[in-house]
């Protein structure tokens, strides 16, 4: 069932190749070989992904006259330093790899934003492949080209625009996957749909996609909106890009309170829509039943909805001090009018936050 969306438009300027299939990850050196006629190449992996994954790839790379090196670093998001890039360089240096080399990405968003950094950077820029193994990296991550690392101070400090050249999305990756993990990509997919697509929306309220190819077409479809909305503004500058942090202001901020530990990233992100939609309910007009079915959509997912009583609600209001967006105190903010549609606001005042945060 293997079917490739070629060519999508992922910039205005830029169309990268994207398969998106099933037992597609035995092919991937075949797949390669026709849109990146080089040879040499580094394979970037996690310690989880690794062991499950890697040979079959670095298998169908050499039956195809590859040259792979592979680099397996701990799983995790503490990964995702620079002290893990220059390490990850040094391993390519000695190598051998040159400017005609490329760099694959065999793993979740953790793998994809390291490699892509590394790609962006080893002898000024050489071709990123995208292999997503998780739902997440899938309908987000492997989209739009953000690569980067975490400083000390936050995360994704330090990166560089770098799209993809070629992502594989194979579906039979994600039977392995935590269900936690699974779930919490659905926080991104009901974003896209409050953001952008009633549709889906519906589709979603009919429950979880009950075979592979309804699940090939959701994750087709998350591309396509994601990517419509990157090519509009490709560099996070004229505000349409924004539209994706849609209940992300919020969700950052529940995330660092609860140490990155409390909760994955979606499910911080879960928490922040609902706060939104109630912002959203006084700020932009959202009907209130419209909000009470994002929150059981979201809650049909198994994401959280709710925060505990002992959660410190103070932290999230402290942690919202971190927020780009929050400097020079103007507050711009992402509400939705209705399901299906989004934009900037900026009459949300920290106060409607605090409120919001309040009735979580
Ligand atoms: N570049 C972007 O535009 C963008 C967008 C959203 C998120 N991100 C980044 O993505 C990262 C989060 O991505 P993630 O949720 O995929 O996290 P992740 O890459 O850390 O993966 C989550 C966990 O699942 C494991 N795993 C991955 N695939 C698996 C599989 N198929 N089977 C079993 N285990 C598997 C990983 O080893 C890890 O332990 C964060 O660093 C975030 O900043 C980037
Ligand atoms: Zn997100």
């Amino acid at each position: 069932m293997e079917r490739a969306i070629a060519l999508t438009k992922i910039t205005s300027w830029h169309f990268a190749a994207r398969l998106v299939g099933v037992r597609l990850l035995d092919q991937v050196g075949i797949y390669t070989r026709k849109y990146l006629p080089r040879q040499a190449c580094a394979i970037v992996s996690d310690s989880h992904v690794a062991p499950i994954y890697l040979d079959r790839v670095r298998i169908g790379l050499a039956s195809a006259g590859f040259r792979p090196t592979l680099i397996t670093i701990p799983a995790g998001e503490r990964s995702k330093s620079l002290w893990q890039v220059g390490a990850i360089c040094d391993r390519m240096i000695a190598a051998g790899l040159d400017r005609q080399s490329f760099v694959i990405g065999l793993g979740g968003g953790m793998i994809g934003d390291i490699s892509g950094f590394v790609a962006a950077i080893y002898h000024r820029g050489i071709p990123h492949v995208q292999i997503p193994t998780t739902l997440l990296a899938m309908v987000d991550s492997s989209i739009g080209g953000k690569t980067g690392v975490d400083a000390r101070a936050g995360k994704n400090l330090i990166g560089a625009f770098h799209q993809p050249s070629l992502v594989i999305d194979d579906l039979d990756v994600l039977k392995t996957l935590p269900r936690r993990q699974f779930n919490q990509g659905f926080a991104e997919i009901i974003k896209h749909a409050i953001i952008a697509d009633a549709k889906m929306f519906r589709t979603l309220q009919s429950g979880e996609p009950g075979s592979a190819r309804d699940l090939q077409r959701l994750i087709e479809r998350n591309i396509r909106i994601k990517s419509r909305i990157v090519a509009k503004d490709e560099r996070d500058r004229t505000g349409e890009r924004a539209l994706l942090n849609f209940g992300h202001t919020i969700g950052h901020a529940i995330e660092r309170a609860g140490n990155y530990r409390r909760f994955l990233h979606g499910e911080a992100v879960s928490l922040g829509i609902v706060a939104t939609c109630a912002i959203s309910v006084k700020k932009a007009g959202l009907p209130p039943d419209q909000r009470a079915a994002i929150v059981d959509l979201l809650e049909r997912f198994g994401l959280p909805t709710r925060l505990s009583p002992k959660f410190p609600r103070k932290n999230i209001l402290n942690a919202l001090k971190f927020d780009k967006k929050f400097e020079g105190g103007k507050v711009r903010f992402i509400v939705a009018p209705r399901i299906g549609s989004a934009y900037v606001a900026n009459n949300v005042t920290l106060d409607d936050i605090r409120e919001a945060v309040g009735q979580l």
